[in-house]
């Protein structure tokens, strides 16, 4: 298993504190935000990890991470030249990936559930992971049946189906690399990572799990203070960096 985080993006609903900076470096209470997602990934025993980043921030990264052997890991560093969607990750990683099947985690997302099981249990297909918010017009939003089986997935629908957003946290199987490369830019101009898992639904290979923990997207100036306070009150520890 591959790792990547994504962690480029304009983060501009963070400005200005991000006008200098990347969001995902902005501090979660003791650490780095990025450390948080870092976290997940090397919980679960992912050891080769792709950062990543916008092109005027590659430095940073560099400085602040290195070359991983201080967190027992590898880390590789890819830009992405403009903000062109969730779902160009497994484009720009294609090299990376290789012949590996990859978790892909977003560097704003913190989680406060150990997601080592369910990415080491990982045999193929698609899995995400769903929790439900009060706002699902901002998210992607899958629909279950009777029995939680998923039947819809729609990114930032006007009319939810369901208040089950689907999380910043996908685990793939090697085809995504070409399920990538053959997706449309949507109308908003966006590879969109939706699309990649409406392609893993329609072919009956998508697994749905809940979080059952915390779970914030850490992109507004509400969700960052939330997480501030969580990462303080909650997450100390559940570190390992
Ligand atoms: P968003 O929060 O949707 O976008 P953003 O970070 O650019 O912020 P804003 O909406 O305030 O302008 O992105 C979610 C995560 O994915 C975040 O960690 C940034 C990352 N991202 C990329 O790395 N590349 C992209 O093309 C996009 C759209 C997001």
């Amino acid at each position: 298993m591959r790792g990547i985080i994504l962690s480029g993006g304009s983060a501009t609903r963070l400005r200005p504190c991000t006008k200098v900076t990347s969001k995902q470096l902005l501090p979660i209470y003791n650490r780095p935000m990025i450390y948080y997602p870092l976290n997940t990934l090397l919980k679960a025993g992912i050891k080769e990890i792709l950062i990543i980043v916008a092109p005027e921030r590659a430095g940073d990264y560099l400085n602040l991470l290195g070359s991983g052997k201080e967190f027992g890991a590898k880390f590789t560093y890819e830009i992405q030249d403009k903000p062109k969607g969730l779902a160009e990750a497994f484009i720009i990683g294609e090299n990376f990936i290789d012949q590996e099947n990859v978790t892909m985690i977003l560097g704003d997302n913190i989680f406060e559930d150990d997601l080592s099981k369910e990415i080491k249990s990982f045999k193929g297909g698609g899995k995400i992971f769903a929790k439900e918010v009060p706002d699902p017009e901002r998210f992607g939003i899958v629909e279950f049946d009777k029995n939680r089986k998923a039947i819809s997935i729609e990114e930032k629908p006007v009319k939810p189906k369901s208040n089950y957003c689907v999380t910043g946290l996908y685990i793939y199987d090697n085809r995504v690399i070409k399920v990538a490369k053959d997706l449309k830019p949507s109308d908003r101009l966006e590879y969109e990572i939706t699309d990649i898992n409406k392609w893993y639904l329609e072919h009956g290979e998508l697994e749905v799990a809940m979080v059952k923990g915390e779970w914030i997207d850490a992109g507004t100036f509400d969700s960052l203070l939330r997480a501030q306070n969580f990462a303080k009150e909650k997450m100390q520890g559940k570190m390992i960096i």
